[in-house]
């Protein structure tokens, strides 16, 4: 694998790993868009990863900035395996702990409710597929694997968890899907590597939940990210 791309919403989600690797950021690489870039060359490997980058002085979150980025990274870039690396609400009914990391195998959208016919709901659900060593590196790592859910809020609304259990979704986010979307447009495999912050049934405020939790959960997530890393790079 000699090209892969981390595509992740917020800094705080990917600074640990910048910082890891010594990458460096390619000025303007993406202009006029937001989206940044980050390199590094790993072991014959190029590295990026590319951030939504900023509006109003705040992250860019959600499907809309997350197809940007990913559908920009792709054109540019060319990579071989696209990885989503971030932050997500998960269930503790099914066994999920704050700063536990998971990697994806499925990616659903939860919060679009399209009448009619079967061709609409099942494109509506998305259901994009995983790269196929998904489950050999979730073994070789020893991380739990789930469905990653995604929709453009937060908070969840019953209708959300009522289409989450009804699909069987587990790893709840903001932009899985819509970089899941893009990707099987292109044909590109992609990954997801995503740390709880919060447990959509523990009863908490999310928001609340999601703050006080994020420096740990993205500390998981960076040691998570050093053995994918690793992992890669000595398969290929
Ligand atoms: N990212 C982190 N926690 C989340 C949640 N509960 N819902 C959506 N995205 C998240």
């Amino acid at each position: 694998m000699k090209t892969i791309c981390y595509i992740v919403a917020m800094r705080a989600e990917a600074k640990p790993f910048i910082e890891r690797y010594g990458m460096e950021e390619v000025k303007d690489f993406f202009s006029p868009l937001p989206c940044l870039l980050y390199q590094a060359q790993l072991e014959g490997c190029t590295l990026n990863v590319v951030l939504n980058g900023q509006q109003h002085g705040s992250d860019l979150l959600g499907c809309e900035a997350a197809s940007v980025a990913a559908l920009s990274a792709i054109q540019r870039l060319h990579p071989d395996l696209v990885i989503n690396s971030g932050t997500c609400g998960a269930f503790r009914a099914k066994g999920a702990d704050i700063a536990q990391v998971y990697i994806g195998n499925g990616a659903m959208f939860h919060d679009r409710r399209v009448p009619g016919d079967d061709a609409w709901a099942t494109q509506s659900l998305g259901n994009y597929p995983v790269w196929e060593g998904s489950q050999a590196l979730a073994e070789a790592l020893n991380l739990k694997m789930g469905k990653v859910t995604t929709g453009s809020s937060l908070d969840m609304q019953p209708c959300d968890l009522e289409m989450i259990q009804r699909h069987g979704g587990e790893l709840k986010d903001m932009e899985g899907a819509a970089i899941g979307f893009v990707c099987s447009l292109f044909q590109v495999p992609v990954l997801y590597v995503k740390s709880v912050t919060d447990l959509c049934d523990s009863g908490a405020e999310t928001y609340e939940e999601f703050s006080r939790n994020l420096h740990h959960a993205c500390e998981t997530l960076r040691n998570a990210n050093e053995k994918v890393i690793e992992y890669l790079t000595s398969q290929f």
